[in-house]
């Protein structure tokens, strides 16, 4: 199959970038037979990152497997704050809280490959493909702070999180990409979108090092509330943002006493 025949394919199921995962098939299909397959997978809506097994984050491919949740590239910008935040330190602790894939924990790695990098998440399939992005990372299975070692208490430098944050009425408004493909427990942040991330704020004060930095993933209009949770913990918090990709951070520092 050639990449217009692919393409055309891929524009009548209502693919945007039909050329350019064109593309993408043809280089990773082994055999015709192969990219028939995934050319149907995707035509009946898959990911295309989870039917060629990778995802392209900060200029690294990243392994994702089913069920996975998928890596965004708006994500691109906790993973830059975070890498900024952890340069700073001398002997650096990071935490990938809610890690899926483990991208970001695998992009601070990439750029700091001395650094203690730990990820955590609720889900096995999850941690089991965080494992395989993170050979020089600890990759813990639980909820959210529960299954770190208690040693790290008070001496985190980062914690970067992109947790759940779609509001539960909104769940069944997301593209069927991600309602279909991704586990609900990756996307479903609770009323507001922000239950999970208002439980990882509160508890970050007890794990962050004196000089640490905790930033979350948030949604513009989630970010004034979002900073609120972090002032009532005692934290200092201000947002950033990237246009161009739809993205906002929460970064917050423990306030000086
Ligand atoms: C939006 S996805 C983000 C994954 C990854 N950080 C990324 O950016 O690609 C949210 C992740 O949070 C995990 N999660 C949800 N609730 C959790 C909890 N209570 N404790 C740990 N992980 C949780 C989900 O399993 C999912 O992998």
């Amino acid at each position: 199959m050639s990449v217009e025949a692919i393409s055309d394919r891929l524009r009548a199921a209502g693919c945007v970038f039909a050329e350019d995962e064109a593309r993408v098939l043809l280089e990773s299909a082994g055999s015709a037979a192969e990219l028939a397959a995934m050319v149907r997978r995707r035509e009946a809506g898959e990911p295309l990152e989870q039917i060629v097994g990778w995802a392209e984050f900060l200029g690294h491919r990243v392994t994702v497997e089913p069920t996975v949740f998928v890596p965004r590239r708006r994500t691109e910008l906790l993973a830059r704050a975070a890498i900024r935040a952890a340069g700073a330190a001398r002997s650096v602790v990071v935490v990938d809280m809610c890690c899926g894939s483990g991208a970001v924990a695998a992009a601070v790695l990439a750029e700091i490959p001395g650094a203690e990098v730990h990820a955590a998440d609720i889900d096995p399939a999850a941690v089991a493909c965080a494992r395989r992005n993170l050979p020089n990372g600890t990759v813990h299975l639980g909820d959210l702070y529960d299954p770190l070692p208690d040693r790290l208490r008070g001496g985190v430098d980062v914690i970067a999180a992109n947790a759940p944050y779609v509001p539960t009425t909104e769940l069944d408004l997301m593209p069927p990409e991600a309602r279909l493909h991704e586990p609900p427990a990756a996307l479903d942040g609770g009323p507001d979108g922000l239950a999970v991330a208002r439980r990882i704020v509160a508890a970050a004060p007890a794990w962050l090092a004196p000089t640490g930095t905790l930033m979350i993933e948030t949604s513009e209009r989630q970010a004034d509330a979002l900073r609120a949770a972090a002032t009532a913990a005692g934290l200092t918090a201000h947002i950033e943002t990237d246009d161009d990709r739809s993205a906002t951070v929460l970064i917050a520092r423990r306030a000086r006493t």
